[in-house]
């Protein structure tokens, strides 16, 4: 998408942000309508709070088909993304192929939000609709008004990033398993990214014991991807991000109840946003080299499912008892944590999983849970994704409850129990994190699948933390 700056005419829908400081509707577009633009913010109560709206079809007072007043709350960056949001969400809701955004004035960073919205908000998954139920997306877009526009292109970039991972998490088990995932991560192939794809063999040579394991009971055989990102100039630092790719989750010998399986394919969301993330590092000219790696496999009940009872022997020389086979994603990721480890040159590893059920009661859909091992990494994450506006909130990552996990024929058993169980899980991976990484964990189990949609975000796989990851690196 292609965001202009001179105004589109005739687009439309033409939507004017207002904030809660200036509830005034232009005069020229109040005066087409009669005055009743400004009486409708008058008799609704309009208040311009962050991704409220008020639309009215144009009935032929304008040359557009829709008019609206979106609100932007205090006007900053955050209020604006939710405003620019709304905004291409109800253009998208409407089938309404252009847009003309008029925002308040707004730096680069608001550019950027608003960049970023207009394509999250536009986003749908339509491939399996009937004709009849699907909508047009939008083709021209035009943004006036803001003070500093260099960020425009950015925002659209991060969007982008964000929309292929939605589309990962939202296509059926049937068109992702972990061959197919593994292609899409190919399919970004350039000379700056580099993508290799071990199977079963190379997985039974080096050791994934984890993945392998999870991946027994299914005939679709796992995967493990590891993408490399060089940057153009120097390079200032490595960094690995780690995601979860369990292409379904029917929680194996120890299965899942019908109603907890049926959002299963979500269950590569942290494979889709490394996947997303590795995407736009290149047009965005981050400055550090980046490993992008996943393991992918279905967790299923076919005749070769790993047991409850069996040992894995990872490559760091830890044993695992398991009790559990649907507390599969920590077994796989383990075999990327190790992977991780070995690579000297990484300073900084970041896991993103839809881990436990358990983080979702904690913080539900809004919040992605963050473990880290060192309180200035995590600041630092806290900082992107508060710029992101993404929901990111610090989990303790309590050791004394290490002794939760201790199990009686080996290190540690994949499971501590039902009390603080997303801690535990983040307990269990930091088995596998070697000494002198700094290391954050990312469960994204709530905001990677919304049960509804959001003012601007459209029910479905929804990409957490792609954008927040983006303008970390970008920072580096
Ligand atoms: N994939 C699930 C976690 C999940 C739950 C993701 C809901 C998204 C929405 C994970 O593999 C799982 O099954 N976790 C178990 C762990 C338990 C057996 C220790 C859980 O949370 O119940
Ligand atoms: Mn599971
Ligand atoms: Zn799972």
């Amino acid at each position: 998408m292609q965001i202009q700056t001179s105004a589109l005419a005739d687009a439309p829908l033409l939507a004017v942000v207002l904030t809660e400081g200036d509830l005034t509707v232009p005069a020229a577009l109040d005066e087409a309508f009669g005055g009743a633009l400004s009486q409708l913010v008058e008799s609704e109560k309009f208040k311009a709070k962050a991704g409220s709206s008020l639309t009215v079809r144009g009935m032929g007072a304008v040359s557009n088909a829709w008019v609206g007043l979106f609100g932007a709350g205090e006007g900053d960056a955050e209020g604006l993304r939710k405003a620019a949001g709304a905004a291409s969400n109800f253009a998208r809701s409407k089938s309404l192929t252009g847009l003309s955004l008029q925002v308040p004035g707004g730096d680069a960073k608001a550019a950027e939000a608003i960049g970023e919205a207009i394509v999250t908000g536009n986003y749908r998954y339509e491939r399996y609709l009937p004709e009849a139920r699907q909508t047009k997306p939008l083709e021209a877009v035009s943004v006036t008004g803001l003070g500093d526009t260099t960020g425009l292109d950015a925002g659209v970039a991060l969007g982008t990033a964000r929309s292929l991972a939605r589309d990962l998490i939202n296509e059926p088990p049937a068109d992702i398993y972990p061959e197919t995932l593994a292609a899409a991560a190919t399919k970004l192939s350039t000379d700056r990214l580099q993508v290799e794809v071990w199977g079963p063999d190379r997985l039974e040579s080096w050791g994934a014991v984890g993945t392998l394991a999870v991946g027994r009971g299914s005939s679709r055989t796992p995967r493990l991807v590891h993408m490399t990102y060089t940057p153009a100039g120097e390079s200032q630092g490595t960094i690995a991000l780690i995601g979860k790719g369990v292409t379904f989750d029917a929680g194996g010998l120890s299965i899942k109840p019908s109603a907890g399986m049926v959002t299963m394919k979500c269950d590569m969301g942290g494979a889709a946003a490394v996947v997303g993330v590795m995407s736009a590092l290149e047009k965005l000219g981050v400055n550090v080299t980046v490993h992008g790696i996943f393991a992918a496999a279905e967790n299923m009940l076919g005749a070769d499912a790993y047991k409850l009872g069996d040992v894995l022997r990872y490559r760091n020389g830890k044993t695992v008892e398991i009790h559990n086979t649907d507390a599969e994603g920590r077994l796989l990721l383990a075999d990327c944590l190790c992977y991780a480890s070995e690579m000297d040159e990484v300073t900084h590893i970041v896991d993103l999983a839809t881990l436990t059920g358990a983080a979702v009661v904690a913080l539900g859909e809004k919040y992605t849970a963050l473990y880290a091992n060192e309180q200035d990494f995590a600041d630092t994450l806290l900082a992107s994704a508060k710029e992101s506006g993404e929901g990111l909130w610090q989990m303790p990552l309590e050791n004394d409850y290490n002794a939760l996990l201790k199990a009686d024929i080996a290190d540690i058993k994949n499971v501590g129990g039902r009390a603080a169980g997303s801690i535990t899980a983040a307990l269990y991976l930091q088995n596998f994190v070697a000494e002198g990484k700094t290391w954050a964990h990312l469960d994204i189990a709530g905001p990677a699948f919304l049960s509804k949609p959001t003012e601007h975000l459209d029910k479905g796989g929804a990409g957490p933390q792609v954008v927040t990851l983006l303008n970390w690196l970008r920072s580096l």
